[in-house]
Formats: structure tokens, sequence, C-alpha cells
């Protein structure tokens, strides 16, 4: 992309209503614009890395063996009259009549109708297990949306349902979505704690919350400070494989980790001291084990080998794809912008041309485009009639992790400049050298 046909509304200013930095950086980078409380659309930017972050998210749930479809926005309220949720839900739900006075409603999540779907097709063991997953829009009518995409009103999440015969067969499907969110998240170079969360009407221990630390978030943490150095990293793990799944889930949930809604202080303290971590995070997921709750409500059974009819076991498992934008941002940043980690930008790199219009210059920069698509990378060149600085002021606010400069002066030498955008740290190459290095990055990513 040539930055002068691009779309990059970029302010100058600081917007006076966003109260934390990825709310500030977002609109300052021109990635969205609010068009009511809670309600965005998404400018190209911004747009960009929600397609790569739910890719990523298609690409883990699919390794996982979960299969994608696609439910409407919009939701006949019958479906919740049989669970009993439509008048429970209050007014975060937002009700809609059409022409013919239905009541419909735009859905907050999806368990009815998932459930709906999964009677009417299906009705023996044979079929299990099945999990079906999308990322779809969704609205809730939150009191205060605030900070942004964090908490809006209308937001992307992936929320996926499992079906099994038995509660072991469930609490696999449990286990099988922790280590699926534990790869998502960290390809995204985020670090999100598994911590266990309020328990709510159904019982037991059977609900986590993944936890980005972040000054800003909304829940007060508490953990074992080596918690956050836990990584998967490049593991084999076989989704097939109970056991090592469920000792992942074991390494990962072992040592104290808790929102303030399950908060033990007597086992905080059981922590040594200096292992004590008091914090705040942002949810950027939730996976919940909720057994028979909906499938007995709305009639979902199954036949089992011995003929007998049983309800069927569910968990539901969502990721804040929206939010995710702004808890990379809180985690990502500087004063002068955003640093988006590899596995998530919008564009892999930049190209900023010092001297528009040099004839050297221009050619040297419109080779390394073409190099650089060459090898598969998207490049964003800045080939506007600019300052060099309010050039390198744009590329550090949109936050590329990667930028090559290229001036007349280093031409004549044959070098180039790449540029990390985490560490600032320049290094004079050849215009090959650097579309390898740039190319071998991502290679790893
Ligand atoms: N208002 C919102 N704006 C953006 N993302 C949200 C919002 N509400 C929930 N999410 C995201 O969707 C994920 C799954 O939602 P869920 O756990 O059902 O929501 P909640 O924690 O509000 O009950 C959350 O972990 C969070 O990342
Ligand atoms: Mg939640």
């Amino acid at each position: 992309m040539r930055l002068s046909r691009y779309f990059l509304p970029v302010l100058k200013e600081n917007p006076a209503e966003a109260q934390i930095v990825s709310h500030r950086l977002m609109l300052r980078a021109g990635m969205i614009k609010q068009q009511a409380a809670g309600i965005y659309s998404w400018l190209p930017l911004g747009f960009r890395v929600l397609r790569r972050i739910e890719q990523i998210v298609h690409e883990e749930q699919i390794r996982a063996g979960h299969i994608p479809l696609l439910m409407p926005t919009l939701q006949p309220a019958d479906l919740w009259r049989e669970s009993g949720r439509y008048d429970d839900y209050g007014q975060e739900m937002l009700r809609i009549k059409d022409r013919h006075d239905r009541d419909m409603l735009y859905g907050p999540t999806n368990e009815e109708m998932i459930t709906d779907i999964f009677r009417s097709h299906v009705s023996s063991y044979k079929d299990l297990p099945l999990t079906l997953y999308h990322i779809q829009w969704k609205f809730r009518d939150e009191v205060r949306p605030r900070f942004g995409v964090m908490r809006g009103r209308e937001f992307l999440m992936k929320d996926g349902y499992n079906f099994d015969l038995t509660r072991d067969d469930a609490l696999h499907a449990y286990n099988r979505h922790m280590v699926s969110y534990l790869r998502t998240y960290e390809r995204m170079g985020l670090t999100a704690i598994p911590m266990r969360a309020a328990s709510g009407p159904i019982g037991g221990d059977n609900t986590h919350e993944f936890l980005v630390l972040a000054s800003t978030g909304e829940s007060e943490v508490f953990y074992d400070a080596r918690v956050p150095d836990l990584k998967l990293g490049d593991r084999v793990v076989d989704y097939d494989d109970r056991a090592q799944v469920a000792a992942i889930c074991e390494e990962f949930t072992r040592a104290y980790a808790r929102t303030d809604e399950t908060h033990d202080e007597a086992l905080f303290n059981q922590i040594p001291e200096d292992r004590r971590r008091v914090g705040r995070g942002i949810e950027v997921g939730q996976i919940f084990y909720f057994g028979t709750k909906y499938s007995e409500a709305m009639g979902a059974t199954v036949v089992t080998p011995d003929g007998s009819r049983v309800p069927v076991e569910m968990g539901s498992h969502g990721i804040g794809v929206s939010r995710l934008l702004g808890a990379l941002i809180e985690a990502n940043h500087d004063e002068k912008g955003i640093i988006w980690p590899e596995g998530v930008t919008p564009f892999h790199c930049g190209i900023v041309n010092l001297k528009q219009g040099d004839t050297a210059a221009d050619a040297a920069c419109a080779g390394l485009y073409k190099a650089l698509v060459a090898k598969g990378l998207d490049p964003l060149y800045d080939d506007r009639d600019e300052r060099a600085g309010a050039k390198f002021a744009t590329m550090d606010l949109i936050g590329l992790p990667w930028r090559i400069t290229v001036g007349p002066r280093g031409l004549a030498n044959g070098v180039v400049e790449l540029t990390s955008r985490r560490t600032g740290l320049s290094e004079e190459m050849s215009p090959e050298a650097a579309v390898d290095r740039v190319a071998q990055i991502y290679a790893g990513v």
C-alpha cells in the first residue's frame, strides 16, 4: 500500500474523550471512529488488525478441532424464553420488534441459538464430540461503555460451544479451549493469565478468565510472580491427547492467580511474600463448563450407546476479539505511539522515502516495495511529499514493528536503514539485505 493512496486519518491532537492510552492511540492512529456511545466504525488500519486477530483465532480453533460456522446477529426472543433468559437478562439486552410485532433481540451471546441448531440436527452419541464456534458481532447495552473498544456496546467476539456425551468429555473440551486460548494469545505476543473466576449458579471450579496485566484493567488481580513467566512456546500439542492437554492446564493453573471476585486472602498468603503480586488486568477471554443447563431447558438430548436418552453436556468459551486491540496496545506502546507485535501488525514493514522525487530514492523504494511483496509481505510505503520528521512521526504512531528508511545519502553508499520500532535501533545494510532480514523475521512468526 502506498500511503498517498491510503485512508489513514491520523489526528494531531489528543482526543479529549479518551481516558486510557489504547483508546487515545486508536483514535489518533485513525483506526476507529465512534458513531454512537460504544459503537465504532473500523477504519482501514484498525480493520486490518481486527482481521489479523480474527485469523489467528480461527487458525488456533481449527487446530484444536473446533468447527467454524456463522449465526446471525438478530435472534428471535422465543428461543430465549425457552431457556428463561429473556426475562432474566435485563437491560443489557437490546430488544427490537419487527414489522409483524414479533420480539427480536440483538444477540449478546449465542447459547440458546447454538442449542437450537444442535437439537435440530443431532440426536445420537455417535455425532459427538462436537464443538462449533463463530466470530460474530454482539450487542450488550452496557450502562457505561468506555475505554473505546475495550468496553463497547457493539463488539466482536469469538464464542464457541462444546457438545459432549459425558462430563469427562466436556471437561476435556474445557481443557482443549484453555490450551488453544493460551496459544492464541501467545501468537499475538500477549501474556494472558488464566485465573479462576466466579463459578456462579453452576458451582464447581469450572470457569476461568484470561487476563492481560495492565494498570488500566478493570479487574483487580492477585497472582504468584511465577505465573506470567509460563509459556507454551513451540511445544507440539495433540488436542486428542487428554493427558497432555490436562497436564498443560494443570501447569498453567497450579500457582495462585485469581481476580477480586474469587480472591482468597488466606490462600494468597501461603505464597512466599516476595512472590505475591497485586495488580490490574484486562479480561480478554473466558471459558465455562455448565453441563446440561441449556440442553435440559431446551430439550437437546442424545441417544446413548445403551439406548437411553440424556441431555447433552455443554460449555461455552469466548474471546473478546475487538477488545484485544485495546489490550494489545495497552501492553505495547511508548510515548510516540503503538508498537505492534509482529503477529498482529497491520503492515509488516514501513518504507520511508526521505526525498520524494529524487530519482534514485524513488527507484530504490519502488524496488524494496516489490521485493517485500514478492516475499509475501505487506509493506506500507510513505511516498507522500512530506518532511522526514512528519513521516517518522506517522510511522511511530501507527506502530509498524520495522521500518526501512531510504535517502539519497545512504543510497550513494549502497545502503538503506532498517529500524526496529521496539528498540529504536537502526542498522545500515544493502536494500537486498534489509528485505531478507525482514522476511526472515516474519518467517518465524
Ligand atoms: N462490552 C464489551 N466490549 C468488548 N468486549 C467485551 C465486552 N463484554 C465482553 N467482552 C469480551 O468478550 C469476552 C467473553 O464475554 P463474557 O465473558 O460473556 O463477558 P463478561 O465478562 O462481560 O460477562 C470477554 O472475556 C471480553 O473479552
Ligand atoms: Mg467474562
